[in-house]
């Protein structure tokens, strides 16, 4: 002890310069301990983080196979789904990973539970979803029983048959139900023989040919309500089709 006295005594600063000085050499020493011997080894190799973390994530076991996998012995199921709403979600969304299933089928069920959690992850109403995305209020909608009592989860379908042109194109009729084209019929700009609605390819609906047809409504000499606003149609848009800049189902004035 006296020679830390002795010591602490010949520095030549005030002693609330020495107690400071403590401080700073028990943080040096911590910072080099930990610099030293406790960050790991491949730390700062490739960047701020651990290099041999990506060897060890190759290595673990890969449990998804993807859809390719699945349809190869559920070709039933596969081609239902291709030509549904559900084409472009992946059989292992909602099955789970299937590595397992793939060794030994009948010892690794992938039956997924009927919770209606397993598609309120994608259609519960968010206000951030892109328009025209289905989605449903789960409160409201059917609360009483599982969606697939009412809805194949591989042709989701809403169980009613067809009449409006949003059975089939709902993206565009919910596109278009809150743009300010909501008031126009889809019927107003394209022409639809009810076969349509039956056999899709053996009657295709018209679509506008030209840019007068919206000028019908927008041109300065149009004989259309005053509130829907003009465009000069010599010079607007310089001769372009009105629908290579604005999009017809939700049309803005960028
Ligand atoms: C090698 C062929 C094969 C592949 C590949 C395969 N399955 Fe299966 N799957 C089976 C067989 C066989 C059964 C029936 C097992 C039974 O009933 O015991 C089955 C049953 C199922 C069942 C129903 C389980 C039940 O309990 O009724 C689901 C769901 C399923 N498979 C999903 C998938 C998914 C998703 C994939 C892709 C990740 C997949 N399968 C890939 C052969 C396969
Ligand atoms: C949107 C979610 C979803 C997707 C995507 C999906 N499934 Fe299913 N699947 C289910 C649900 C839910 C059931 C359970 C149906 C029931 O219990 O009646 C099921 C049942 C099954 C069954 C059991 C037999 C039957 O038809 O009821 C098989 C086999 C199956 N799915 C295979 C597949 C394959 C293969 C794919 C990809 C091509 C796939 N599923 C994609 C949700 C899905
Ligand atoms: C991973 C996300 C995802 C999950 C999980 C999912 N869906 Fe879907 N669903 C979609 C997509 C994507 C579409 C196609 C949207 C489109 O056409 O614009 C769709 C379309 C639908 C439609 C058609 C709506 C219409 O009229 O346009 C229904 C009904 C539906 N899903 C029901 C279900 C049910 C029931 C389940 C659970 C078994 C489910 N979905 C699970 C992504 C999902
Ligand atoms: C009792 C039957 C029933 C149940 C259960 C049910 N639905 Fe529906 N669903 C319908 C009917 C009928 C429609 C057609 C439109 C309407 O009447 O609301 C529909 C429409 C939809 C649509 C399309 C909405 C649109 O704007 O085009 C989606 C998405 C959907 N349902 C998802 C679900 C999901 C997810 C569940 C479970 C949480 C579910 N449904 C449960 C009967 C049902
Ligand atoms: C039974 C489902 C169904 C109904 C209902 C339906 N359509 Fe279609 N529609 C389709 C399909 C499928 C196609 C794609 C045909 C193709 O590309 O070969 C299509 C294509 C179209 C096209 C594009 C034609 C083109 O040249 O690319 C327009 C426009 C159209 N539909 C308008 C309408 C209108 C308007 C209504 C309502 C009066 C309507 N559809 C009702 C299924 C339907
Ligand atoms: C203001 C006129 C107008 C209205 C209203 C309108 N459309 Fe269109 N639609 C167009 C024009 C113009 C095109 C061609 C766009 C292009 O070629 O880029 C088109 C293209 C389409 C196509 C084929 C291309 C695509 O976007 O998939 C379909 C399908 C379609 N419309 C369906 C509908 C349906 C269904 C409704 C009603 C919900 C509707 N349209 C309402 C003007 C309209
Ligand atoms: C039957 C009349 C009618 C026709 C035909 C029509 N529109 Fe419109 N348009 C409207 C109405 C109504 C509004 C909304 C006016 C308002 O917001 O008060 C509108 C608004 C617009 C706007 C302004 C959007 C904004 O952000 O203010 C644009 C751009 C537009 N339409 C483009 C088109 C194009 C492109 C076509 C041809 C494919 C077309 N319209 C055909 C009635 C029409
Ligand atoms: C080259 C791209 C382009 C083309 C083609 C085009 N527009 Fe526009 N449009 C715009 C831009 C950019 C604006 C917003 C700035 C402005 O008002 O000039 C606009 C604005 C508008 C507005 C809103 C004007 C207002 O006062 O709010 C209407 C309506 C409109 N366009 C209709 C049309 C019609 C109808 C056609 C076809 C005859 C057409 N546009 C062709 C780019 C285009």
């Amino acid at each position: 002890m006296d020679i830390i006295r002795k010591i602490w005594n010949a520095l030549p600063f005030p002693d609330q310069t020495k107690r400071l000085l403590i401080i700073f050499v028990f943080f040096i020493t911590g910072w080099l301990v930990v610099r030293h011997h406790l960050v790991p080894p491949t730390f700062g190799q490739r960047g701020y983080y651990r290099a041999a973390a990506v060897d060890s994530i190759a290595a673990l076991p890969i449990s998804f196979v993807g859809q390719s996998q699945c349809v190869e012995c559920h070709v039933d199921e596969g081609a239902v789904k291709t030509a549904s709403y559900h084409r472009d979600v992946s059989c292992e969304v909602c099955h789970g990973p299937g590595a397992k299933h793939l060794d030994d089928p009948s010892a690794n069920s992938l039956l997924p539970a009927k919770e209606r959690t397993l598609c309120t992850v994608c259609h519960s109403y968010t206000a951030s979803k892109p328009t025209g995305f289905p989605q449903i209020e789960p409160l409201t909608h059917n609360p009483a029983d599982p969606c697939i009592k009412c809805h194949n989860p591989h042709d989701p379908k809403p169980p009613t048959t067809p009449s409006a042109c949003g059975a089939c194109h709902g993206e565009i009729a919910r596109t278009k139900s809150v743009s300010h084209h909501a008031s126009l019929e889809c019927t107003f700009c394209h022409q639809t023989q009810e076969l349509h609605k039956i056999s899709p390819r053996a009657a295709i609906p018209g679509k506008p040919a030209n840019r007068d047809f919206c000028g019908g409504c927008h041109s300065r000499s149009a004989d259309s309500p005053k509130e829907i606003p003009r465009v000069d149609m010599d010079s607007h848009g310089d001769g372009h089709l009105c629908w290579q800049c604005h999009y017809p189902h939700y049309p803005e004035a960028l």
